[in-house]
């Protein structure tokens, strides 16, 4: 199991290395960004675990080494958020960056696993997958979105107001996009159940949809959630490396392409967009299918995905429309 890490110098980077690099699964781990691979490389090589690993910068065919074999590829590169920036904002500068990191991966590791974390999802994910579709390699059972901060954060806000005791221990499928009003929670999808006063819930919601915010106020300029999405990006990697091995049963949400995955097409139908979030069940071969939930939603959460599909449609024609129409 080789893993690459494109971004690897960055705030997410470096925790999200050094997690994989603690990883028994993996055998392998490269590191690629355009500064400083080489010391965090070094650095993370003193650690006693299994993984080989090895740092790379563009010069001298760096991308091409790093991804080379690649089983599973995470992408955290890019510019973060500033105070009073949407993840849009990023789109300008992080387009291009995903854009080209892709057509890296479809040159140099065309069967690899890709998770995206890099901003704005909603149109990071769909530029990959035009970029992967031009070089004939798409696999869209092989290309994530990493909305997994969202669940993480879901289940530990719900916690502060039922109490549980291990917030883990509740399964909140958070569905949609990954930004604001497109980011659903469907706490009436919890399991096991959870009950959230009526005056509390919507304030729940927003903090869900809008918890980023909280993170890039409190580091005043200083970047957006690092340490947390470095969790969360290694809790996404490691169940995705485990259902490759063979393990079953492993389910957690995604942004995907829709009608290219097992269960996608009806969900297609019923959201009006192609690029969506939902509980991917994981296997051998990546995506095994999609979970329709968005039928279950109650009438209140019905309402939030309204607002989200409007949200998600222009983001992902955004997307797609960088590679159809370069600038
Ligand atoms: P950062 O600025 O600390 O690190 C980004 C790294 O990417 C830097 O080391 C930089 O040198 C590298 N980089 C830039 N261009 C590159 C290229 N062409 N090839 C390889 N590496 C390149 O930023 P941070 O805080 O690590 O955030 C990274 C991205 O993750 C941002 O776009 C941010 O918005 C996003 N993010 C996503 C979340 C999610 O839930 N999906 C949550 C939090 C952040």
């Amino acid at each position: 199991m080789k893993a690459v890490v494109a971004g690897a110098s960055g705030g997410i980077g470096q925790p999200l290395s050094l997690l994989l690099k603690t990883c028994p699964l993996i055998e392998e781990l490269a590191l690629f960004d355009v500064v400083n691979t080489p010391g965090v490389a070094a650095d993370l090589s003193h650690i006693s675990s299994p993984a080989k690993i090895t740092g790379y910068l563009p010069a001298d065919d760096g991308m091409k080494k790093a991804f080379s074999g690649a089983d599973i590829i995470v992408i955290p590169a890019g510019i973060p958020r500033k105070p009073g920036m949407t993840r849009d904002d990023l789109f300008k500068i992080n387009a291009g960056i995903v854009r080209d990191l892709v057509q890296g991966i479809a040159e140099n590791a065309p069967k690899a696993y890709i998770l995206i974390i890099s901003n704005p999802v909603n149109s990071t994910v769909p530029i990959a997958a035009e970029v992967l579709k031009n070089a004939g390699v798409f696999d869209p059972k092989k290309l994530f979105g990493v909305t997994t901060l969202d669940v993480v954060r879901a289940e530990t806000f719900v916690a502060s107001i039922t109490g549980a005791k291990n917030p883990q221990e509740t399964v909140i499928p958070v569905i949609g996009g990954h930004s604001g009003e497109t980011i659903v929670p469907l706490f009436s999808q919890a399991k096991p159940s959870v009950s959230i006063p009526s005056d509390k819930l919507d304030a729940l919601v927003k903090r869900v949809q809008f918890g980023g915010d909280e993170v890039v106020e409190a580091k005043q300029g200083a970047g957006s959630a690092t340490l947390s999405m470095a969790y969360a990006g290694y809790r996404f990697a490691e169940k995705v490396i485990k259902a490759v091995k063979g393990e079953t049963g492993i389910v957690e949400p995604s942004f995907v392409y829709l009608p290219g995955v097992e269960g996608g097409d009806e969900i297609a139908k019923a959201t009006g967009v192609d690029f969506f979030s939902v509980p991917i069940e994981l296997g051998t071969e990546g995506v095994k299918r999609a979970i329709n939930v968005v039928g279950d939603a109650n009438d209140h959460e019905k309402k939030l995905l309204q607002v989200c599909y409007d949200g998600l449609k222009g983001n992902v024609s955004k997307g797609i429309d960088f590679i159809k129409n370069p600038p």
